[in-house]
């Protein structure tokens, strides 16, 4: 164990010491797996028999993807194949400060937007950089670990455009089933909060002081101390993660490896599915093409093939399977089976992540310290605690209501995201975003070293909307996202609404007693606009803003009547029999949350619709 230990810090070292993300030891570090660690025995086995027939066929392990396996094969007569293009997990993954590196790893699908001449104007060719977990647990196993639901009316609103089923009285019972509530104060609250479920819920081991001053700072300003997860939403909070001990609990780990051993599971990794197989005639789905170790397999179900392969890629295997948009797919040349408006409906939450806070204390993440700190390691490593155990950096987080501030029960539009750490704070930080080397070198790159605080101010209810498109008929090619997401002004006027917000933050007394001061070199394509105007936030949110990747909304639930609508509220693909899809794609709205719990609770009802279908529900 020591060894281990001891090893895994030599890397760390060896990655920081050569600061750029891509490079072989930071490949060999996220490769590495202690020997007598749980990945040896825990993680779900790659099957080695694949049979030719299942009942159902999941495509995606990622967080809805685990979530449904794990309940459809508790119906032992039920045989489950479990397909998933990306590998194992590994020891690197588990430690949360590390979140930010994990995107360079070949268990990102590396996904970019097509370029635009609006938004993602500060990245390298203009494109946003939309990640995608490629791994067993998918995005679950990659990202920042955030943990929250949205708000009831998310969930109504869902109901009320004609998805019987989805109002929040419905999906609460899902988020308590699957959650296991390890902060003791939030756990009394019954009504909102389980522990019986199997997907962790815990503060990080470790707090900067500057994470309470931004609940303080919260405070100051008028808003509540919130559980967010709880009866409201409104007000600032300490950041709850999908961890526990100090460690990611990711999908796979809440839900594959406790079902390791069941017979009727196989897991089949590192297979890209190319196609769902679909009767032209009957217009039914019967199985799916894979290709694993450069060997293609074709699978039949005899029940339903069910897609949980994320925003992207689940409309992209539909419409490779010539379900979708009639002139997109003549275009491909790919026969139409059914008609339909795939990989329209694109959302999700710009974030702008550039304002960066000067403080004069060393009460930030300087990761690159942490990790050259052989005790700190050693403590995390034998006890679960100090600043490893922090997700990425953040901290705290703040659902505002601008329109209507003083409501403690308000429908926020904008979150203020909060990280003891800023852009210089860490080289990863501006290649996870993409930013242009020139930009980082102009206006971040003397700061290297020093201490920072950000608050990514986030647009919640997004009205811009993108749409995923084939660039060509090979499965192997990367869709192409469009994602404009100020297209339409408001998103921009709300963004600066957001922005506005952070100002205040920074000038409370909770944080000026860090000598907080806005970092005032100007982002290079906006030097000519007044520093701090409306005008200069504007072009800094076009320059600097992403989609914080909660893509969602492609492959759209909707009644029978919603000509854009993909899936009904059974999750049924609209026309083709045997076919569901269960993940992110399927929300209607983006809910004002971020995206990997609300797609666990689709996958945990997902499951129940499935088994009523099929008679199996209790
Ligand atoms: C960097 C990053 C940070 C994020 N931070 C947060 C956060 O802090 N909190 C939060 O709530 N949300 C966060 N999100 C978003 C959240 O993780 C996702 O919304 C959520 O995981 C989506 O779940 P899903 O089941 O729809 O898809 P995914 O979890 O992406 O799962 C899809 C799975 O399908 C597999 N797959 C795809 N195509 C194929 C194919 N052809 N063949 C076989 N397998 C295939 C993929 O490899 C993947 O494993 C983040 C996402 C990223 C990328
Ligand atoms: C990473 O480095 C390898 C080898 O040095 C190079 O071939 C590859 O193109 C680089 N990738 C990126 C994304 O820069
Ligand atoms: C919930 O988490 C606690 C640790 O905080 C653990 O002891 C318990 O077994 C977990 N419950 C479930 C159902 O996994
Ligand atoms: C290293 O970590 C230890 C234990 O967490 C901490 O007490 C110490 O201050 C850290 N040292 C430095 C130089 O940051
Ligand atoms: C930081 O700035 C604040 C406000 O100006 C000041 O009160 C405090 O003493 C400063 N702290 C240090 C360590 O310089």
């Amino acid at each position: 164990m020591y060894i281990t230990g001891f090893l895994v810090c030599l890397l760390l070292k060896g990655n920081v010491a050569a600061r750029t993300p891509n490079n072989s030891l930071l490949e060999g570090l996220l490769k590495f797996i202690p020997e007598g660690t749980r990945y040896y025995e825990e993680e779900p086995p790659d099957a080695k028999k694949i049979i030719p027939e299942y009942d159902f066929i999941v495509v995606g392990a990622g967080s809805a993807g685990s979530v449904l396996a794990n309940r459809l094969t508790e119906i032992s007569e039920w045989d489950i194949l479990l397909v998933e293009a990306g590998g194992r997990e590994n020891y690197a993954m588990d430690i949360p400060l590390l979140a930010n590196f994990l995107p360079f790893t070949e268990a990102n699908w590396k996904y970019r937007t097509v370029p635009s001449d609006n938004v993602c104007l500060g990245m390298v060719n203009r494109q946003c950089l939309y990640h995608r977990g490629k791994v067993m647990g998918g995005s679950s196993t990659i990202n920042f670990m955030v943990s929250t639901r949205g708000n009831r009316r998310n969930y109504d609103q869902w109901e009320e455009m004609g998805n019987t089923g989805w109002g929040y009285k419905d999906v609460l019972p899902y988020f308590l089933k699957l959650e296991n509530m390890t902060i003791p104060e939030l756990a009394r609250d019954t009504k909102y909060h389980s522990t019986s479920g199997e997907q962790p819920t815990s503060y990080a081991t470790y707090r900067t002081p500057l994470a309470d001053a931004f609940v303080n700072g919260g405070e100051e300003l008028g808003y509540k101390i919130v559980d967010y997860n709880g009866e409201t939403q409104t007000g600032f909070s300490y950041l709850q993660s999908t961890t526990r001990d100090g460690a990611r609990w990711g999908a796979s780990r809440s839900f594959l490896h406790p079902i390791r051993n069941r017979k009727n599971f196989h897991v089949s990794k590192r297979s890209l599915v190319t196609k769902i197989l679909i009767d032209p005639i009957t217009k039914t789905a019967f199985g799916v093409r894979f290709v694993r170790n450069k060997k293609e397999y074709e699978v039949r179900a005899r029940k339903e093939v069910i897609l949980s392969a994320g925003a992207v890629n689940s409309p992209q295997l539909l419409m490779l399977s010539g379900i979708g948009p009639r002139k997109h797919l003549t275009e491909m040349n790919i026969p139409v089976i059914q008609d339909l408006k795939v990989g329209y409906n694109l959302m999700d939450h710009p974030g702008m992540p550039s304002a960066t806070f000067i403080v004069n204390q060393s009460v930030t993440y300087l990761t690159d310290a942490v990790m050259s700190n052989r005790s700190a390691f050693l403590d995390y490593l034998y006890n679960r605690r100090g600043p490893f155990s922090v997700p990425g950096a953040s901290e705290g987080i703040a659902f505002i209501d601008t329109k209507d501030p003083k409501n403690p029960d308000g429908n926020p539009d904008v979150e203020l995201f909060f990280l003891a750490a800023g852009i210089p704070s860490e080289v990863t930080y501006y290649k996870l975003l993409g930013y242009t080397d020139e930009l980082y070198n102009t206006v971040y790159k003397h700061l290297e070293g020093g201490h920072y605080w950000t608050a990514v101010s986030m647009v919640l209810q997004p009205k811009s909307r993108g749409r995923i498109m084939l660039k060509s008929s090979n499965p192997r090619q990367s869709p192409l996202i469009y994602h404009d997401f100020y297209h339409n002004p408001e998103d921009l006027e709300t963004q600066l609404l957001a922005i506005k917000e952070v100002m205040k933050l920074s000038k409370t007394q909770a944080f000026r007693k860090f000598g907080s001061k806005l970092h005032d070199i100007p982002i290079p394509g906006c030097k000519h606009l007044l520093f701090g105007s409306d005008d200069y936030w504007r072009c800094v949110s076009r320059h600097t803003a992403t989609g914080i990747w909660h893509l969602s909304g492609t492959c759209k639930m909707g009644p029978h009547w919603d000509s854009s609508a993909v899936v009904g509220p059974r999750l049924r693909v609209y026309g083709v029999k045997g076919l569901r899809v269960i993940d992110a794609s399927i929300m209607p709205m983006v809910p004002t949350a971020h995206t990997n719990i609300p797609s666990m609770m689709i996958g945990e009802k997902g499951a129940d619709l499935v088994k009523q279908d099929w008679d199996r529900l209790d």
